[in-house]
């Protein structure tokens, strides 16, 4: 028995010694090892031999288990190490390299604007009201008190889906769908995107964003719609700024201006930020036109209302310095880290 034993640790070292793969080690585990393996076999076999000599052949069986069982782990260990130099040689996947830190994400230079602004017209008592973007012609132009014949409404200028249906061109369409649900006092913005059969380049884009203002109630009149927007030009350029209204048209509201604020670059001197002018145009606003009210069924001689409309691509472009609107959807994380 001793010899039978003696014999059987010797072949299992050297198959536990010589084993190449994972696989031949398992193999030999099970051949030696194993629940029903060889060292199993002559440890059954101690029923058969004298009471006396029991103990030390069962010392004998337990130490040479130990020794494979050491041996096993120990080759098992080296083949692991070898497996992943193995591995690292033919993988495509460098496990050493260090792994990809997660990044957080930040505000897209046209949304943190856009917070920006809601921000300060939310301290001024509005309410955020939105819009669809495909809109009928009534509320794209008609409602809007343009004429039939209004050069805005040509193919060249807006994308039509049928006859009667278009891609608003301005946020003002939402001017006429918020009336229409809702008695004056009226006070809300719109954020939204538009559409404009523009070609891309590095200060126009098809597609674009707005903020629109719509304020209607009794005795509203254009010291409101002055004093609002130069809250609002010193709620994003600090109190120095100063707002420059122009006359303009627009057939939803009469009288009708453009408004821009003072430089926030130069503060007025004239720069490359507002082109030698020390003025930054912001948009197109005015009285609404009773026209308008009217057609929502609002008492024109006892409302009064103004209305305005704030580009966000350019505000941005100026604020962070992004010299080609182009940057602002082209998703790329070069421009976005930045912010
Ligand atoms: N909707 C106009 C534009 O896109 C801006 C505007 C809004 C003008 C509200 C007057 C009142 O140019």
């Amino acid at each position: 028995m001793e010899n039978r034993l003696r014999d059987m640790a010797e072949a299992a070292r050297k198959a536990l010694r010589e084993a190449t793969s994972l696989d031949e080690l398992e193999e030999a585990r099970i051949k030696y090892l194993g629940r029903s393996g060889l060292l199993r076999e002559i440890q059954q076999g101690i029923r058969d031999i004298a009471e006396e000599l029991r103990p030390q052949v069962g010392r004998m069986i337990n130490e040479t288990r130990n020794e494979l069982e050491r041996l096993l782990e120990k080759r098992r260990e080296a083949l692991e190490a070898g497996r992943v130099h193995e591995r690292a040689g033919t993988d495509r996947i460098d496990v050493t390299l260090p792994g990809r830190a997660q990044r957080v994400a930040g505000r897209h230079p046209l949304l943190a604007t856009l917070d920006d602004m809601l921000e300060i017209f939310l301290g001024l008592g509005y309410t955020i009201a939105e819009g669809p973007e495909v809109e009928t012609y009534y509320y794209g132009f008609e409602a809007l008190n343009y004429p039939a014949d209004h050069p805005a409404m040509d193919e060249q200028m807006t994308f039509y889906v049928t006859d009667d249906m278009l891609l608003r061109s301005q946020t003002s369409t939402v001017q006429i769908r918020v009336m229409e649900r809702t008695k004056p006092p009226v006070r809300v913005v719109v954020p939204g995107r538009c559409f404009r059969r523009d070609t891309l380049d590095a200060t126009h884009s098809h597609t674009f964003h707005q903020l629109e203002g719509l304020c209607v109630d009794e005795g509203i009149t254009f010291a409101d719609l002055k004093g609002t927007l130069l809250a609002f030009a010193r709620g994003m350029f600090g109190e120095e700024a100063q707002v420059r209204f122009r006359p303009d048209f627009f057939p939803f509201t009469e009288p009708s201006a453009e408004f821009a604020v003072t430089c926030f670059v130069c503060s007025g001197e004239g720069c490359r930020v507002c082109s030698g002018t020390g003025w930054i145009e912001l948009g197109g606003a005015g009285m609404v036109d009773p026209n308008v009210l009217e057609g929502v069924g609002y008492d024109t001689e006892r409302y009064t209302g103004f209305a305005f409309g704030v580009g966000i691509e350019r505000f941005a472009m100026n604020r962070y310095g992004i010299p080609d609107m182009r940057l602002l959807y082209s998703g790329d994380m070069r421009l976005l880290r930045q912010f």
